[in-house]
């Protein structure tokens, strides 16, 4: 069976009826972002299919504005932190208490098409609920001028190292409730966080509980305050993508007004994240100013949202024909010359499918063509070497975490997609 067909296939059994779960075991219920890319790849194939999996995400959107990193539309004893660790919830459907990095807009954009074929009625259906959560984010998030984020989970890098430096400034809360993590009874413990970052994240969640998921008082009181290259660089993208949806609906001019301003604050805010020592944009604690220490395979993300100076991006894509020679596959998650690189931990060096379709779509936008085909070539290699899993081993390309993965069959078909439409055009 060809690879594009298995990719398909892995879509239709991870498809729970209007959604899609990231992979069976681990990952039960609809993600946030998982389901922004999902959408693009079952775009292939069947529009009106993933146009749902755009909408049934939007069903779970808080009266706030915030579209929750996991939607909740069962109890699966076989998951933890489940919907009864994150308490009540605000939203019509139970959920967690944080978000994901906002890539659904850009998502809508490339769906709905351009030119004269583009589908304004389906961008006038979803706009106003796209607008509220990016208002959510500028409203409840921004700290020191710039998004922040509250939670490593809401970065959708879970573990990377970045987030060790807010993580260390945590205390464990000595009242943390006891629990059973279910993570590491479906994969192997040495790809998974550690406990006592596990023990942070639930600390996390227990404030926000304590709060009744107040999110300003989150940011503002919660126990960890990062910026994050990652949410700052997929909420500008999606900002210019919501601007010129706005303008192509004819949108009032409050409204434009108000993309226009976030805008220019995520333009100006970028240099907050910039290290000059690693010529990176890295993650920043908001609280002590304190830069991560490696370069991450969202620092190249600048390219994605269009924005850095010249030099700072020419720093950046020495960075990657640095990092290109001492891997097999790019990108990893973590550079492979910083501390805490393990190739095969998750956030900590892992190549991501999701992130190299992100990275390599931004440099292929602002012409670094052959950059761009590597980071496409690299993962397509590893796909093909060890099939649709989650993420995979830089050095070895071997698979890792979860298998039969929708987000690797999605970017799979995607990529497929734009390869054949350009061999007709
Ligand atoms: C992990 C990833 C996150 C993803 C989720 C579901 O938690 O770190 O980015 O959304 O799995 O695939």
């Amino acid at each position: 069976m060809s690879l594009t067909q298995i990719a398909i296939d892995t879509l239709a059994k991870n498809d729970r009826g209007g959604f899609t779960i990231p992979t069976a075991g681990l990952y039960p219920y609809q993600w946030n972002w998982d389901s922004a890319f999902i959408a693009l790849g079952i775009a292939t194939y069947d529009m009106d299919r993933a146009w749902a999996e755009v909408t049934s995400l939007l069903e779970g959107q808080w009266p706030d504005g915030m579209i929750p990193s996991i939607i909740f539309r069962s109890d699966d004893p076989d998951y933890f932190p489940g919907p009864s660790r994150w308490g009540k919830t605000p939203g019509p459907i139970p959920s967690t208490g944080v978000s994901q990095p906002p890539v659904l807009t850009t998502a809508v954009m490339q769906l709905t098409g351009t030119g004269s074929n583009r589908d304004t009625a389906r961008r006038a259906e979803v706009f106003d609920q796209l607008f509220a959560y990016h208002k959510w984010f500028h409203d409840n998030r921004t700290a020191k001028g710039i998004v922040a984020t509250v939670h490593p989970w809401e970065t959708g890098r879970d573990n990377c190292p970045e987030w060790n430096i807010g993580l260390d400034l945590m205390q464990v809360a000595p009242d943390l409730a006891p629990y059973t993590r279910m993570d590491n009874k479906h994969v192997d413990a040495s790809f998974r966080p550690t406990q006592e970052q596990y023990d942070k994240y639930l600390t996390i969640i227990q404030f926000g509980q304590s709060v009744g998921w107040d999110q300003r008082r989150l940011t503002e009181e919660g126990p960890f305050l990062m910026a994050d290259p990652n949410i700052h660089f997929i909420l500008l993208r999606a900002d210019k993508d919501l601007l010129a949806m706005a303008r192509d609906l004819g949108k009032s001019a409050d409204v434009v007004a108000a993309i226009e301003g976030w805008i220019a604050k995520g333009e100006a805010a970028s240099d907050f994240l910039w290290s000059e020592e690693l010529g990176a944009f890295t993650a920043r604690d908001i609280r002590t100013g304190a830069f991560s220490k490696g370069f991450s395979n969202c620092s190249p993300l600048c390219f994605y949202a269009d924005t850095g100076t010249p030099e700072q991006r020419a720093r950046i894509l020495e960075n990657l024909q640095r990092i290109a020679s001492k891997v097999d596959y790019m990108l990893p998650s973590w550079d492979p010359d910083a501390d805490e690189f393990e190739p095969q931990r998750y956030w900590c060096g892992p190549v991501w499918p999701q992130m190299n379709f992100m990275v390599a779509q931004g440099l292929a936008e602002t012409g670094e063509d052959t950059l761009a085909q590597l980071i496409r070539d690299d993962l397509c290699r590893a796909i093909e070497k060890s099939g649709f899993w989650e993420c995979f081993n830089p050095l070895t390309g071997e698979g890792c975490v979860g298998k039969n993965f929708s987000w690797t069959a999605a970017v799979w078909l995607s990529w497929q997609h734009e390869t054949k439409l350009k061999g007709v055009a």
